[in-house]
């Protein structure tokens, strides 16, 4: 089987990756990534020389270069996880979302269907999603396979467009497919925009740790190796044309979390108790902020038999400890264009 990950050296995707190269030698695992921002290599050292593992360079809205890759390589399996994905960034830059998300999802798609024709058997279009694009939950209830869309940012609404699209294949054309609506990931590679990895090297560093509102909003939070065991699972075992969620069981408030991360950060650095709760600041709110996340994984645990492997507390740990290990891959991350996004982002705030 050869199989086209989209994204691959971003966070989620090199996770997908490293997995997939390692348990199944017996695929061709071709990984596609146009390397923006957050794509980087490095994230994949341990797989970059195995023979079934091939790194190809390039962009899923060029459409010529999608639609020769395709006729070229015949990939019998898709797992798309390639898009622009920080929720800040799509609101100063909606544009570039619609354009990777819809276009390039699109594309991808186009391309599938010209190569398979009619002929889709063993075929699949594995869309990989987010819980973001049924909008936001009050105190109460959780987001189910059925809970109707209606995101709220520019980020979500090309994620919600995106996974529209696909369905759409799916019905018209008879493509199969499978979709995943994931809730937030933590864990090694994250690129430090996100919360858990800003604040983890803002507390490095003793920079401010810039807490949206009164840090009153709920995330389900998820191991991102427990994730692509998820994508794993649904790759081989998922019903054609089925939606699946996936959570981590595991809602915490920001203001919550980021003080347990405090605390660790503090024990880990040897620094005295309460020292990094100190460098917490509540600045301006993010524009169209969903105030609660929370996934009802109950279809994926009951079909498929997934469930979380790791504890929040043991995810973290392990979080922490990577990103104090890897203190160049975070500079390096983190030199550049970084520090433009980052003051465009804080500086009027903090
Ligand atoms: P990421 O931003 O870390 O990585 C995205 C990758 O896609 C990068 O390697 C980037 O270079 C590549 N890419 C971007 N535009 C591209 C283009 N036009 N052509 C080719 N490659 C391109 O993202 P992530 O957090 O790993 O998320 C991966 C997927 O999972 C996304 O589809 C996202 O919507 C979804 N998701 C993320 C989370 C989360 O918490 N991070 C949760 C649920 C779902
Ligand atoms: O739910 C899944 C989604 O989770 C994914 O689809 C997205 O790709 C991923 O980015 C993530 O979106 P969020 O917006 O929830 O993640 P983020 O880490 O940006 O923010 C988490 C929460 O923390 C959110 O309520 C906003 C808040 N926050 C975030 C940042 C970056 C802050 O308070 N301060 C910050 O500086």
């Amino acid at each position: 089987m050869t199989i086209l990950v989209t994204g691959g050296a971003g966070f989620i995707g090199s996770h997908v990756l490293t997995l997939f190269v390692e348990k199944y030698p017996e695929y061709h695992v071709y990984n596609l990534d146009a390397l923006t921002y957050a794509g980087n290599l490095e994230n994949l050292k341990a797989i970059e020389s195995k023979p079934n593992y091939t790194f190809i360079k390039g962009d899923i809205t060029d459409e010529t270069f999608i639609n020769e890759l395709f006729q070229k390589h015949k990939f019998d399996r898709v797992i798309h996880l390639a898009a622009e994905s920080h929720v800040d960034r799509s609101i100063k830059d909606p544009l570039a979302f619609i354009k990777t998300n819809i276009l390039g999802t699109t594309i991808l798609l186009n391309a599938f269907k010209d190569t398979w024709k009619n002929n889709f058997k063993d075929k699949l279009f594995y869309h990989v999603s987010t819980d973001e694009v049924y909008g936001t939950l009050g105190q109460t209830g959780l987001f189910t396979e059925t809970t109707p869309y209606d995101p709220n940012s520019p980020y979500s609404a090309s994620k919600a467009s995106s996974d529209h699209i696909v369905r759409s294949y799916g019905e018209t054309y008879n493509m199969p497919y499978v979709i995943t609506n994931c809730s937030n990931n933590y864990g090694q590679n994250q690129f430090p925009e996100k919360l858990i990895p800003l604040f983890i090297n803002n507390i490095i560093n003793r920079e401010p740790l810039p807490v949206y509102g009164n840090g009153d909003y709920t995330r389900d939070w998820l191991y991102v190796k427990d994730h692509a065991i998820a994508i794993d699972l649904v790759f081989h075992k998922g019903k054609n044309k089925e939606t699946y969620n996936i959570g981590g069981f595991n809602e915490w408030k920001n203001i919550d979390l980021v003080k347990v991360l405090c605390q660790q950060m503090d024990t880990k650095l040897c620094r005295p108790s309460g020292d990094s709760e100190k460098l917490i600041t509540f600045v301006t709110d993010r524009p169209g902020h969903d105030l609660r996340y929370a996934i009802d994984a109950s279809k994926i645990k009951n079909e498929l038999g997934w469930e979380p492997s790791v504890t929040f507390e043991e995810g973290l740990t392990i979080t922490i400890d990577w990103y104090l290990n890897n203190d160049v891959w975070l500079k390096n991350v983190t030199s550049g264009a970084y520090q433009s996004y980052y003051n465009k982002q804080y500086n009027k705030n903090t």
